[in-house]
């Protein structure tokens, strides 16, 4: 591992923090680099933002970890390093404990230097429940959710109705809130057919109808469906068995940074899925950008590395919305919209990567790169690298360092296409002050969720390079096609590859610096 420690430490020598934030639409691989991080250098490891909806699997040696509330550091609990999960974390108390803290204490990891905020946002079942009747419910606008309660939950925060993790410690305060909370709740459920509501609550990671009210059937008495003893007792017995993490981290943060801690914001889902900056409103409920990860923080910008993280030279997304490079387009978004992995799998094991029908080219990448949801096992909808996109995420983020992943799932393609430019298809819109018409050019890609759903990508095409790379430590070694693409695409969106992952393990890494 020197090829990667020496030039890590030289590379991070002037900065006290590293931010890490996906420049796309998520699962670009962030937790194997902050694992590397975790490992090499920080003190601290600090999730800000997102909830149980992020994946991030971590393969340290031989065996996957899978992550979705616990920063991707806690595999260094036993050296002492920190795990945060800060105040604006949608905190799903089941989630942690059961499926998170007590698998990873069976593998030994105690959880010893896990904090979590008192006042991160307390997701509860009625969250998921509001959240799958949505997606399921005919007629409802949709966003393609993970289904885990994000939306609602941080809806909650905003309208000042929600719980925080501290009322779990406070038995009357949590049931007055949660009593209030599920008022409100069962007002708006009464509108919805009480079969999908009940299947909803029905779900497996809702106890398979634990907190379902006997008898409920619908009824417009106002009470709902929800059994508030059971969501009370089962809550007030996560927060007794949590109680030893719960502390106020802004202030534990504040003692790391005033010891010159090193610090590592660990981002979640995308940039282009960001509620502030993505492509509303098929976006999260969070600011997934590197502004969501270090606001409000006494801390120096010129003190932070900020890393973006993209797929070269592809990318993915998960849900609705548009995707102009989209292998296949519209046939991709509805295949994906039900695909799962066995059965893409089972049927289509003979497709190459090659393949000149773009939606099977696709479904040979999904496949070669294993991109299936983390979280929900969906199937990841799949396309070009999307320069105009990049370019966007480079000055949201406001950063020239990136790192590129999973370029090796790409070894045998003969021919990698990049977007540099759409062009917009649709009818006379207006876009702030200006007036799109038929063939207006993008360059930087306008995140509006309706103008880009018209945008068709323009295509550079480069040969590949043909040749097995997940074993190339130094990037002198990486094949000239491959090279002759990145520098391309870093001169035409002037970033700078800092690291290049070459396979999911710690060793499959090159530092550039
Ligand atoms: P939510 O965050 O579950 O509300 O889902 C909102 C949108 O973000 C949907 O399109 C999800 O598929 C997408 N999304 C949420 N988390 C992730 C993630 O970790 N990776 C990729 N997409 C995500």
């Amino acid at each position: 591992m020197k090829h990667i420690t020496d030039p890590l430490l030289q590379l991070l020598e002037p900065y006290r923090y590293v931010s890490v934030v996906c420049g796309q639409w998520g699962d670009t691989g962030k937790g194997k680099v902050v694992d590397l991080l975790a490992d090499v250098w920080a003190d601290a490891v600090i999730r800000r933002t997102g909830s149980a909806n992020a994946g991030h699997t971590v393969v340290p040696k031989d065996k996957e970890t899978i992550l979705h509330l616990i920063p991707s550091g806690i595999l260094h609990d036993a050296r002492g390093l920190q795990n945060i999960i800060d105040e604006g974390v949608a905190f799903d108390p089941a989630e942690a404990w059961d499926s998170e803290i007590v698998p990873l204490r069976a593998d030994g990891i105690a959880c010893t230097n896990l904090h979590i905020s008192h006042m991160a946002k307390l997701l509860l079942p009625q969250h998921i429940v509001m959240d799958m009747v949505r997606e399921t419910s005919p007629g409802e606008f949709k966003v393609g959710t993970t289904g885990r309660g994000v939306g609602p939950c941080y809806t909650d925060f905003y309208a000042r109705t929600g719980l925080v993790v501290n009322d779990l410690l406070n038995r009357d305060v949590f049931v007055r809130k949660l009593r209030q909370n599920l008022k409100d709740k069962a007002r708006l459920l009464s509108f919805a057919d009480p079969e999908i509501v009940k299947k909803a609550m029905q779900d497996p990671r809702l106890g398979s109808g634990i907190y379902l009210k006997d008898g409920y059937h619908g009824q417009a008495d106002g009470t709902g469906p929800f059994d508030a003893d059971a969501i009370i007792e089962h809550y007030l017995r996560y927060g007794e068995r949590l109680r030893e993490f719960i502390r106020d981290t802004r202030e534990l943060i504040r003692r790391l940074i005033n010891k010159m801690k090193h610090i590592v914001f660990e981002g979640a889902q995308g940039t282009l899925l960001s509620v502030d900056y993505g492509t509303y409103p098929n976006v999260t409920s969070s600011d997934a950008s590197f502004h969501g990860l270090t606001h409000g923080l006494p801390i120096k910008r010129e003190d932070i590395f900020s890393l973006m993280i993209m797929k070269a030279f592809y990318m993915t997304r998960v849900g609705n919305g548009p995707f102009p490079t989209e292998f296949g387009g519209a046939l991709s978004e509805a295949w994906c919209r039900h695909a799962e992995r066995e059965a893409e799998e089972g049927q289509y094991a003979h497709l190459t990567v090659n393949d000149p029908d773009p939606f099977l080219q696709g479904i040979a990448i999904r496949m070669a790169g294993h991109e299936y949801g983390a979280t929900t096992k969906r199937s990841r909808r799949t396309g070009w690298f999307d320069l105009p996109a990049a370019k966007y995420a480079r000055l949201v983020n406001d950063t020239p360092n990136v790192v590129t992943t999973k370029s090796d799932v790409l070894d045998d393609c003969d021919t990698i296409k990049i977007c540099v430019a759409y062009r917009y298809t649709g009818s006379n819109y207006h876009l702030g002050d200006q007036l799109l018409t038929k063939g207006t050019q993008f360059t930087v890609a306008p995140m509006d969720d309706f103008v880009l759903q018209y945008c068709e990508p323009e295509y550079r095409e480069f040969p590949g390079w043909r040749s097995k790379t997940s074993d190339i430590t130094d990037m002198r070694d990486m094949p000239a096609a491959f090279r002759t693409i990145l520098d391309f695409c870093e001169n035409e969106a002037d970033f700078h590859t800092q690291i290049c992952s070459v396979g999911p393990k710690r060793s499959q890494t090159i530092i550039r610096g």
